[in-house]
C-alpha cells in the first residue's frame, strides 16, 4: 500500500520541485544527487545507460523509482531483478538503508559498474549478484522483488516469483501498459503461487507520471516447484559486496 509523503494523493496541490524532490528522497537527496553525477560521467559514457536519458535522469528515473519506497515494509530483504544501472535497486538502497538489497544483473559491465555505485555512494547492505533471475530459482527467496523494464509481464513473473518468499511480493515497475500485461498475464499467475494482484499507482500529485506497479502477492502457503539448492551454481563473477550496518 501507498503510504507516507511520496504517497500523496491525486487531490493535492502541486508543489516546488525543492518541496518535492525534499518529500521524495529526504534525508537521502545528497546521496541521490552523488548517484546521478555517477550516472552521468560513468553509466552513461560506459554505455549502462543511454545517452537519451542524460536529460531525464531525475524525474524519467531516479524520482520514478523512489516514490516506489513506502510500498517496502521496515528491514525487508529486496532483490532487484535486471537492475541495469541500478533502478530501482539503488535508488531503494539509497532512500531506505534498513532494507538489504541484492541487485541482480547478469550482464559483466553492468554489475562491475553496479559494484562500483555500490561502493562510491558508500552503501551497506547490498549485495551485486551476477545472474540471469531463473538461474537463481532454488537458492535463496526474498521478502520483495522488484523489476523495471525488464521483460513482459507473464515471463517476468516465471523469472522473479520463484524468488519470493511465501507470503512476499513482487513489485513490478511499468509504464502504460501495465493493467494490459496483467490482463494477459493474469492466468499464468497462481500456477506460480500468486495470491493476489493488481496495478497500483505510487507519487501520484507529486509527479508528472505517476509510477505504475503491478503488485503481486505470493500465497504464504505457497509451494511451487524450484530447482534443487545449487551451491555452486549461478554466475557471480563480481564479488558479493555484503556491507550491513
Ligand atoms: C532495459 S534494462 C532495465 C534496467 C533497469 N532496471 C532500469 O530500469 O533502467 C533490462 C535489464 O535486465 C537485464 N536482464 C535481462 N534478462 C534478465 C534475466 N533473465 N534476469 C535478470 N536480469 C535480466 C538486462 O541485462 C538489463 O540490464
Amino acid at each position: 500500500m501507498a503510504t507516507g509523503p511520496a504517497a500523496m494523493g491525486r487531490d493535492q496541490v502541486p508543489v516546488s520541485r525543492e518541496t518535492r524532490d525534499a518529500l521524495v528522497f529526504g534525508d537521502a537527496l545528497p546521496g541521490i544527487q552523488a548517484y546521478a553525477q555517477l550516472l552521468r560521467t560513468e553509466g552513461i559514457p560506459r554505455g549502462i545507460l543511454g545517452p537519451r536519458e542524460a536529460d531525464r535522469l531525475w524525474d524519467r528515473h531516479l524520482l520514478n523509482c523512489a516514490v516506489v519506497a513506502p510500498a517496502l515494509a521496515t528491514g525487508a530483504s529486496v532483490a532487484d531483478v535486471g537492475s541495469g544501472a541500478g533502478l530501482p535497486g539503488v535508488v531503494l538502497a539509497l532512500i531506505r538503508p534498513d532494507l538489504s538489497v541484492r541487485l541482480v544483473e547478469p550482464l559483466l559491465r553492468r554489475a562491475v559498474f553496479l559494484e562500483e555505485a555500490v561502493e562510491q555512494l558508500g552503501l551497506r547492505g547490498v549485495e551485486v549478484v551476477r545472474s540471469r533471475a531463473e538461474d537463481l530459482h532454488g537458492r535463496w527467496t526474498t521478502d520483495v522483488v522488484t523489476a523495471r523494464a525488464v521483460a513482459p509481464l507473464t515471463r517476468l513473473a516465471a523469472w522473479c516469483l520463484p524468488l519470493v518468499r511465501p507470503g512476499g511480493t513482487l513489485l513490478a515497475l511499468k509504464g502504460q501498459r501495465a493493467q494490459a500485461e496483467l490482463t494477459a498475464a493474469a492466468a499464468g499467475l497462481p500456477a506460480l503461487g500468486a495470491a493476489t494482484w493488481s496495478v497500483q499507482m505510487y507519487g501520484e500529485g507529486l509527479l508528472d507520471v505517476a509510477t505504475r506497479v503491478v503488485r503481486i502477492d505470493r500465497s504464504a502457503g505457497a509451494s511451487m516447484p524450484s530447482r534443487p539448492a545449487d551451491p555452486g551454481g549461478g554466475r557471480e563473477a563480481v564479488p558479493p559486496s555484503r556491507r550491513r550496518r
